[in-house]
């Protein structure tokens, strides 16, 4: 037997697995201090009541001979295909409701779908980035571009034609610098990849973080994009869901390399490799696409953007300079006083109980840079951003 050798490539371990060893390390010296969490983006509101009547219902129907259901189809119930389907469709994009595949969520699914890609592939990551983006390409030996995203490129880079890729990952609203592209951008990095023969994995999960009516949430708004582009969306973020675990993935049909099909080559990998989302979540996923779903999850969101304002007003007091927080739930900032992320992390922790996440986490052109997540508490939040005056005024 021959472990992986490419395992050698990653670190030793994940960026919020390190901070959570280092958050319990803290917690066990420390047990009466509360933490102000702000570091990995997970929600603190309860599932939208119609999300809860709908989970409640899937177990009423498995209780009985008449409504019972076992093994789910492979890509998802067909009334959530549908119903996601015709939530594009309120948006303009035309999807067949087989384009649509029910996941577990959208990290599961960033690195799953490497599996019909050839081994060897040259994966372009716009950084700072997620990090399982570079972790779950660097275990399967695919060789990474870095590309930088900064103050020079306002955080968007564009494509440049004299690199070549077959992977590109996009994520906008991006996660971690809240930097979204128009519609015009994503148009040249449509056309880029059409023109290299690349397929981008476009992340979605903050799209409805979106303000601005003129961005655009998915990439099938764009023109071509439906002969390059994966879409790989997630309910964590828009519903609540980080511990319920849903999310969906959008492969369209006309989507072929080198006389392959995509789409096939997914619905082959899903029918062998899972047997699907359990329906009690998915009739809960499929009550957020309901108009009161909707209208239920855009108040959850409200909240966080709330927590987001008070946030900011913090960092404007402080004269700190930072990104993100209108369209995202992530705000960027600059490390205060030449720290470097990790000792802003060490600082907050130790002096305030306070838990962000570092910008070198996301690669090495993170450093300098720190995130705060506006997923917390809200009462938290409020202490937590009055913590962070008290101690940067000093
Ligand atoms: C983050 O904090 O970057 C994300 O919430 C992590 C995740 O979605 O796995």
């Amino acid at each position: 037997m021959k472990p992986n050798q490419h395992y050698q490539n990653v670190k030793d371990s994940y960026l919020f697995y390190h901070i959570a060893q280092k958050t319990k390390a803290y917690l066990e010296a420390h047990p009466d201090q509360k933490l102000y969490r702000m570091g990995i983006g997970d929600v603190s509101l309860p599932l939208a009541p119609c999300v809860i009547a709908a989970l409640h219902e899937g177990v009423e129907d498995q209780a009985t001979k008449a409504n019972f259901h076992g093994y789910m189809p492979e890509c998802g119930a067909a009334f959530l295909r549908k119903a996601i389907a015709k939530h594009y469709q309120k948006r303009g994009v035309m999807l067949n409701d087989d384009e649509v595949f029910v996941s577990s969520g959208a990290s599961d699914e960033l690195g799953d779908l490497l599996g019909i890609f050839d081994t060897n592939q040259t994966v372009m990551i716009l950084e700072p980035a997620y990090p399982a983006y570079v972790d779950a390409n660097l275990m399967r030996g695919n060789t990474i571009i870095h590309r930088n995203a900064g103050l020079d490129n306002g955080f968007l880079p564009m494509p440049d034609r004299s690199q070549k890729a077959d992977i590109i990952y996009i994520c906008s609203p991006n996660n971690p610098t809240g930097a979204v592209y128009s519609a015009a951008q994503l148009k040249e990095w449509v056309d880029y990849a059409n023109d290299i023969g690349a397929v981008i994995f476009f992340d979605a999960a903050y799209e409805a973080f979106i303000e601005d009516p003129d961005l655009p949430h998915s990439i099938f708004e764009i023109e071509g994009a439906r002969t390059c582009a994966i879409e790989i969306c997630s309910l964590s973020k828009t519903a609540g869901f980080t511990g319920t675990r849903c999310g969906y993935t959008i492969l369209p049909k006309t989507l072929e390399r080198e006389g392959m099909n995509l789409h096939a080559m997914w619905v082959r990998n899903r029918t062998t490799t899972t047997n699907g989302i359990s329906y009690i979540l998915q009739k809960g996923a499929a009550a957020v696409f309901s108009d009161e779903g909707q209208r239920q999850v855009a108040e959850l969101i409200a909240v966080y953007k709330n927590n987001a304002k008070v946030l900011m007003a913090a960092l404007d007091q402080l004269g700190i300079r930072y990104f993100g927080g209108v369209n995202a739930p992530y705000i960027w900032l600059q490390c205060p006083n030449g720290m470097d992320s990790w000792s802003i992390f060490d600082l907050l922790l130790n002096e305030i109980q306070v838990v962000g996440t570092p910008g070198e986490g996301f690669g090495p052109c993170g450093e300098g840079y720190f995130r705060f997540s506006t997923f917390g508490d809200p009462e938290d939040t409020k202490v937590a951003a009055q913590r962070i005056l008290d101690l940067l005024s000093k």
